[in-house]
């Protein structure tokens, strides 16, 4: 049997890295997957890969912060597939980076729209056919800016810290009516958005990637699939017990301040 027997998913962020690599992994599990992203043709890319290698799977177009088009993901993914097991909060966008004293405020609007915003339409039209079922989990994707500061990302930065909150109190509303909620909070990942902010921050973006590495103990960054890993076991029943919980998967670099390099 396999995890994910007879789950149904639903994946947003779906076309990007960590999004991907997680619906590859839900849908290897057994999981229909329904994929939700605001990019349409890579999104038909890989509702596509995913089909020709045999699995059931949805795509669904849609701007995960504009509220009826979350209502209308919510009300598709109940359509295709009857119900969401599991719902992977996932669609973020790094954002410009500047000085607090200098970030432009439409900018942090934008990204507090997407980042923060985004989330809570998520939860606010996923929730409630898994409250009214009894049954259901979800992961929110936080990020290793939800514990630290990071110079020139006070909008990312703050949206992520904003991730957690969401997470807790979400997880307080509805445990008792049998949904679970709970965030990773991924390090430094090998993705298009970590590249769109090392562009951003080293003139050798190669270089500048092996130099976050070394904030993690593991010593290298990490890959979408050790993101996607961790959700999907959050979004089993084997994580029957995890509740309102932050899951570093950083490579261990919040938990230490490296004093060997
Ligand atoms: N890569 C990292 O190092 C890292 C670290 C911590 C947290 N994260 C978080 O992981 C999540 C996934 O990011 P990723 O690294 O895979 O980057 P990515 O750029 O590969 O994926 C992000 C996806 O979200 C989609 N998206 C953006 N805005 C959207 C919107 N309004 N509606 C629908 N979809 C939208 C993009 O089209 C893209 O496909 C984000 O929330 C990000 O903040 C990433």
């Amino acid at each position: 049997m396999k995890r994910h027997e007879d789950k149904t998913m639903l994946v947003t962020g779906a076309a990007g890295a960590i999004g991907y690599a997680t619906c590859e992994i839900l849908a290897r599990e057994g999981a229909q997957v329904m994929l939700v992203d605001i990019d349409g043709a890579k999104l038909e890319e890989r509702v596509k890969a995913l089909s020709d290698a045999g699995y059931t799977v949805f795509g669904h177009h849609a701007d995960c912060a504009d509220e009826q088009q979350v209502i209308g993901y919510a009300e598709a993914a109940l359509k295709a597939m009857g119900r969401v097991d599991g719902f992977f909060n996932n669609a973020g966008i790094e954002g410009h980076l500047a000085p607090t004293h200098e970030y432009e405020v439409a900018e942090f609007d934008r990204v507090l729209h997407v980042n923060l915003r985004g989330m809570f339409l998520g939860l606010r039209y996923v929730l409630p056919d898994m409250v009214k079922r009894g049954a259901g989990a979800v992961v929110n994707t936080a990020s290793i800016g939800s514990e630290r500061g990071l110079a020139g990302a006070c909008a990312y930065n703050a949206a992520k810290h904003g991730a957690v909150g969401l997470t807790r109190t979400a997880a307080s509303e509805v445990a008792q009516r049998g949904v679970r909620v709970n965030c990773v909070m991924p390090g430094v990942i090998e993705t298009p958005l970590l590249v769109g902010m090392l562009e951003q921050m080293f003139d050798d973006v190669a270089a500048g990637m092996r130099k976050l590495g070394e904030v993690a103990t593991l010593n290298r960054v990490g890959q979408p699939a050790e993101v996607g890993n961790v959700v999907s076991f959050l979004l089993s029943d084997e994580a029957s017990y995890v509740n309102g919980a932050k899951w570093e998967i950083d490579g261990g670099a919040l938990a230490t301040i490296r004093n060997d390099i």
